[in-house]
């Protein structure tokens, strides 16, 4: 688990207008920490009030804190699971009877460890499953039920590329992030007619990062190594794609899961001899 040591860009400068989406509210999962922090933080930088949701309500309420010391928005925290559908309800209603709409959902809350297939067991690839498809899903359909379907919105879920080639101790993760994918495209073709833009990111390989930091296997300098532009990507760069995606300028795209990764998901070894060696010093059960 993260440390709650989450901290704001210092010295931010606007490269996009300060007010881009100005007056909207965003209900981020996982916005606690790590990617969906700087998320929430780019969001509230360009005039959004936001909620943030996830179990660990103490980190929410430190995060909270400082997102709203760095850009004078609101920001609230709000404990939800979402893989209990009950407690998503309750926090979306919090956060319509607080706010009194959502404009942006972003389906960021995912969980994920590194795992050869051979030895998952049933309950591991149901809880990946269950968090990162189930969850995208549920989030998606209690916004939508209760407030964008007769208002609009837009939609994006966080993505990866493991499913691409099918990389390697990512099973769980990478059919769970495929079924996301192929959402994004029913989700956008059902709900375009009513006004909602449904959009996709998929990372690479994110530096100072929780996901990272378990998917990295202590492999850091080695990964950036094999990235197409020499190095990792950044939060803020995701985070600023995913406000383009949301603010008028984004208004043509729906549908699309948009890699940024530096090219890196076509490059790099994915055979279980070599992978296996660097990151399990030959001892693998795959
Ligand atoms: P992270 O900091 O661990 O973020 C995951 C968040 O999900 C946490 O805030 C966690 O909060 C929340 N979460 C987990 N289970 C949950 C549940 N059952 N209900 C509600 N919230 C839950 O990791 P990250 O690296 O920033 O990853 C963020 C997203 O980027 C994920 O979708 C990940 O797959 C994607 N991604 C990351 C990378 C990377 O390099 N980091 C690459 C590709 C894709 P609580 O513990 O409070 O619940
Ligand atoms: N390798 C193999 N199996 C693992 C595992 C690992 N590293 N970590 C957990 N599991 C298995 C558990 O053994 C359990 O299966 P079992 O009941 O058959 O033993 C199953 O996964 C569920 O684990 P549990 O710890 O009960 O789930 P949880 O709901 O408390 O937590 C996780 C969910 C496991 C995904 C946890 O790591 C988490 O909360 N992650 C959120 C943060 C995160 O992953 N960030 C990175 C995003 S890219």
């Amino acid at each position: 688990m993260a440390s709650f040591d989450e901290q704001c860009i210092e010295n931010y400068v606007h490269r996009f207008v300060p007010d881009l989406i100005k007056g909207k509210v965003a209900f981020v999962t996982g916005g606690g920490s790590g990617i969906g922090f700087t998320i929430t933080e780019i969001l509230m930088r360009h005039g959004c009030d936001t909620v943030i949701a996830s179990r660990n309500l103490q980190r929410l309420q430190s995060a909270a804190e400082k997102l709203e010391k760095a850009t004078g928005r609101k920001c609230l925290a709000l404990q939800m699971d979402v893989r209990k559908p009950a407690t998503i309800i309750a926090a979306v209603e919090e956060a319509l009877s607080c706010y009194g709409k959502i404009n942006v959902l972003v389906n960021n809350a995912a969980g994920n460890f590194l795992a050869p297939l051979a030895s998952l067991s049933y309950n591991a690839y149901k809880t990946v499953i269950e968090i990162d498809t189930m969850g995208t899903f549920n989030v998606s359909k209690t916004v939508f039920d209760k407030y964008m379907k007769d208002h609009g919105g837009s939609i994006v879920h966080i993505s990866a590329l493991l499913h691409q080639r099918g990389s390697l101790m990512q099973a769980h993760a990478g059919s769970a992030k495929a079924a996301i994918d192929a959402l994004t495209k029913h989700m956008a073709v059902e709900w375009g007619p009513l006004g909602i833009t449904v959009n996709g990111i998929a990372p690479g390989p994110i530096g100072d990062t929780e996901g990272m930091r378990r998917l990295g296997g202590g492999q850091e300098a080695y990964i950036t190594e094999l990235i197409p532009i020499g190095r990792m990507g950044r939060k803020e760069e995701i985070a600023h794609l995913l406000l383009y995606l949301v603010s008028d300028l984004g208004g043509l795209i729906s549908g699309a899961t948009i890699p940024a990764d530096g090219a890196s998901w076509m490059v790099g070894p994915n055979s279980v001899k070599e992978v296996a060696q660097r990151m399990m010093g030959g001892k693998s059960k795959m």
